[in-house]
């Protein structure tokens, strides 16, 4: 007898990034190189710096220790001292724990706040990575609809309309994954006080903040003394430090929060790999310049790629775009995201990923990570687009 395999699991569609990269190997070679606006990854090496940094650790027999479950004192001390320049905020150590990405900081959050029938409100278009593990944990998500006039940017009064006595958390991901979207720091402030009022959290993703624009501050959330009693945060320096594959994510909430989670994050990783550790001490030590002149550049590749994709005969629009993404509607009405981004796999050398992944009735629009690419590809990338009317 075959063995049984959880409804959960199986009832969850397959991780998007591999399905589309599958598409790959079938891909006719028309000459042109591929343009990879799919798996959001910055195409730059970390900084040299930092990379001979943590060689020069390789020896040390310490590097290959598991360290505390939360992440060795000294590294979130130093997260500590960033978040007083980034965000105005006086957090202690005991607010971080270091996890294997954002992945599992999300994770950590969410077994640590619900449990299998409960609901989560997830902004549309979502972060697909999110309502999968939700699925898988028997969580519901409700999802606050994507609004074309409002840019990608969340309704307070629509998410506050879709709580109910189920509802655990308001989730939402600012920069947006996939619309770019920016959201407000008084939007992210109401979103709060809804929280406040009914009891529940509100999860912010904010994998992508080091790439809003002039480094401006993502919200003030930090400076309401009781900030930890509805508010969870999700980080990731993988984006930030051009280190995705360490797996450098971290959650940040109250402390007595972190000590509920760190019993999961025990089970799950014990804790994020020393070097790792390493690295992101060495980032928020040494690279601020670095991390802003990153932002800069990622703020022409989006000027520029706006004002190339709007300019007419583009049948493909543009619905929201931002930090690193654009979001776009495609033009061909009958079909599924799927078949247009397979058909630009196949006609135009472009890969990017199906609105659909991102929540229910999404078929009629497109991720672009553009912020994949130099802006030097970025008109090459554009005119497969338009060459794609037809
Ligand atoms: C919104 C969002 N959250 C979390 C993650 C996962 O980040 P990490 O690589 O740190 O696990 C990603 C990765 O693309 C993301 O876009």
């Amino acid at each position: 007898m075959i063995m049984k395999l959880s409804p959960h699991i199986t009832a969850v569609h397959t991780p998007p990034i591999t399905e589309v990269k599958r598409w790959l190997a079938e891909r006719p070679t028309d000459g042109r190189e591929l343009i990879d606006l799919c798996q959001a990854v910055p195409d730059y090496a970390p900084h040299p710096d930092l990379t001979r940094h943590l060689a020069g650790l390789l020896d040390d027999p310490l590097t290959s220790k598991y360290s505390p479950d939360e992440g060795l004192p000294e590294v979130r001390g130093a997260i500590s001292a960033y978040y007083g320049r980034k965000y105005g905020a006086t957090l202690s150590p005991d607010n971080f724990c270091l996890t294997i990405g954002a992945s599992q900081a999300f994770w950590l959050a969410i077994v640590t706040l619900c449990t299998a029938g409960d609901e989560v409100v997830v902004q549309a278009p979502a972060y697909f990575d999110h309502p999968m593990a939700l699925e898988m944990l028997g969580i519901r998500s409700v999802y606050a609809p994507f609004s074309e006039e409002e840019r990608g940017i969340p309704s307070p009064a629509t998410i506050e309309g879709l709580i109910t006595d189920r509802t655990r958390v308001l989730l939402v991901v600012s920069p947006s994954n996939p619309t770019g979207a920016i959201t407000p720091p008084a939007t992210i402030r109401e979103l709060f006080t809804i929280a406040k009022r009914h009891g529940i959290a509100l999860i912010l993703d904010e994998t992508y903040s080091e790439f809003i624009p002039e480094g401006a501050r993502p919200h003030d959330l930090f400076s309401d003394p009781a900030w930890g009693e509805n508010f969870v945060q999700i980080a990731s320096f993988g984006k930030t430090y051009a280190l995705t594959g360490y797996r450098a994510g971290q959650l940040v909430a109250s402390a007595a929060f972190i000590r509920q989670a760190l019993k999961a994050q025990d089970t799950m990783a014990v804790c994020q790999p020393r070097i790792t550790q390493q690295a992101i001490m060495y980032g928020v030590n040494h690279l601020d310049g670095w991390v802003r002149g990153n932002c800069d550049m990622m703020c022409r590749r989006h000027n520029l790629f706006r004002q190339l994709f709007v300019q007419p005969g583009n049948r493909f629009r543009l619905a929201a775009s931002g930090a690193f993404f654009a979001w776009v509607r495609h033009p061909f009405g009958s079909m599924s995201g799927r078949d247009v981004a397979k058909r630009l796999v196949d006609e135009a050398a472009i890969l990017c990923l199906p609105g659909e992944v991102c929540g229910p009735g999404l078929e009629g629009y497109l991720r672009l990570a553009f912020g994949n690419i130099k802006e030097t590809a970025i008109p090459e990338a554009v005119q497969r687009f338009r060459d794609l009317n037809s």
